[in-house]
């Protein structure tokens, strides 16, 4: 989608909005798929509101895009133009036991950093790609631990009042890679209380869950993670393991030889390759197993 209007290109530009033209979605995803859009990035959380108003009253559709590490984007010229959040600089601030991140900082910095300030909790965290921001809204977890149990606030734009507000964390519900956020709710930022532990001890348990996750997960390779959330008491890598499918193939999309929960793409794959491996998958789980097997992954279809 290209933004061609000129009276919407000086409106983005006194909104203070960088616009990017022709972005290519396969460098802003972890997994290198996509087409190409228009991307526009925000330097102040303060020119959303009127983003959105401008955005929506020229008819313009848009998506908000995160670290791009749980996505699967549709090929081709994409119909959205794509807003992104820019980085500030410092993006997390501590006072206390208290960590102010804003949503565009990196995960694995952000636990890094707070770790060298003896602030632990998120040690299972490290690994896991993206952004604060996009953790925050799956409830990213891992090794028995979830970022909600941190958040003490939030603030986001939600699409519901279309102004910026902040909410407490009793306020949102943190379960299993899901959250009360309505679907576009942008997260800007977010408070964490997190435990004081000397950095020596959290850095022992950085190492661990690094150990473990470099045995079992494919992590040198282009992926989104897990594709599937696991079945109540159940693990979909198992299950999918247990059905012989690892290294399954359309085009260059492949289930990982090393976990059955990655789909890696090992090459060129197209969003239509992983899409259909995917639904392959699914529908041999279904058969076997009678599990109807949820994406954990986003899709983005054109
Ligand atoms: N297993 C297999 N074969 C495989 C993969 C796993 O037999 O190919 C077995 C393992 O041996 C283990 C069990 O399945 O007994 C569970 O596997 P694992 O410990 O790797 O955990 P998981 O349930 O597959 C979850 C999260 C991961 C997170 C890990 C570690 C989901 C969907 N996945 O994986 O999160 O890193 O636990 O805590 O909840 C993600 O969300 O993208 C993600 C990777």
């Amino acid at each position: 989608m290209r933004i061609e209007d000129p009276n919407v290109v000086a409106a983005l530009s006194e909104l203070g909005v960088e616009l990017r033209c022709s972005a290519s979605l396969a460098k802003l995803t972890s997994l290198a798929i996509g087409g190409t859009t228009d991307l526009l990035s925000i330097r102040k959380h303060e020119s959303i509101p009127g983003l959105l108003s401008l955005l929506d009253s020229r008819g313009v559709p848009h998506r908000f895009l995160g670290g791009g590490s749980n996505l699967l984007v549709d090929d081709g010229e994409l119909p959205w133009v794509i807003m992104q959040l820019a980085s500030p600089d410092p993006d997390v601030v501590l006072e206390g036991n208290f960590a102010q991140v804003d949503a565009a900082a990196d995960l694995g910095r952000t636990v890094t950093y707070c770790a060298k300030h003896d602030l632990g909790g998120m040690e299972g965290l490290i690994g896991v790609p993206g952004t604060v921001g996009g953790a925050l809204r799956m409830n990213a977890g891992a090794y028995g631990m979830q970022i909600g149990s941190y958040v003490r606030e939030v603030t986001l734009y939600r699409a519901a009042t279309r102004q910026i507000e902040i909410l407490r964390g009793e306020q949102i519900s943190f379960e299993y890679r899901h959250t009360s956020f309505a679907p576009d709710d942008m997260m800007l930022a977010v408070k964490l209380e997190l435990p004081s532990k000397p950095y020596k001890e959290i850095l022992q348990g950085i190492r661990i869950c690094n150990e473990k996750r470099r045995s079992s997960q494919p992590l040198g390779q282009k992926s989104a993670g897990c594709i599937f959330k696991n079945p109540p008491g159940a693990s979909a890598g198992r299950m999918i393991d247990d059905l012989g499918l690892k290294g399954l193939s359309v085009g260059d999309a492949r289930v990982s030889e090393r976990h059955a929960n990655f789909f890696v793409n090992a090459g060129k794959a197209s969003a239509k390759d992983m899409l259909a491996l995917i639904a392959d998958v699914r529908q041999r789980v279904r058969s076997a197993f009678s599990v109807e097997l949820e994406h954990e992954v986003v899709i983005w279809n054109a």
